[in-house]
């Protein structure tokens, strides 16, 4: 049920999400970027930005849609599985531990560049 409503949730942000087509961002832009929710930005300062706003890293940048857009495309849910799993060289959890769930996912939507 509560993955069901996250789906619900993620979807609806996708509709509203702007059409304009999206542009490469630079390392220092997407390390410009913050999570607008405070203890997000404080999970987010502390694990996923070290790597996502590296391009040595191979990480998708935050906030560059030319990257995350096909990630996007297999779905919230398998986004989340990544995350908890780990990815090639992304560890398990993102390297945030006492990021739940539900934070993951909001993390994903921000990077993705689909916050709400
Ligand atoms: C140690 C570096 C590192 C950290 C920290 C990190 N990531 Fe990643 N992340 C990566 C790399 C590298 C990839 C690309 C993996 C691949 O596709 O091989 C990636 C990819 C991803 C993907 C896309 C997975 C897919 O299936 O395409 C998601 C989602 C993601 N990260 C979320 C997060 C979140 C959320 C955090 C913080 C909680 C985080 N990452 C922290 C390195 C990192």
């Amino acid at each position: 049920m509560r993955a069901l409503l996250l789906s619900m949730i993620i979807l609806l942000a996708g509709c509203s999400a702007s059409q304009a087509p999206p542009k490469p961002l630079t390392a220092e832009q997407s390390a410009a970027l913050v999570p607008k929710d405070a203890r997000l930005a404080a999970l987010y300062a502390g694990s996923c930005k070290s790597c996502h706003t590296v391009k040595d890293s191979q990480a998708p940048l935050t906030g560059d849609r030319t990257l995350w857009d096909p990630r996007w495309a297999k779905g919230p849910d398998a986004l989340l599985t990544s995350a908890l799993q780990g990815k090639g060289k992304m560890p398990a959890g993102g390297q945030c531990f006492e990021c739940s769930p539900a934070d993951l996912t909001k993390l994903i939507m921000f990077m993705a560049g689909r916050e709400p």
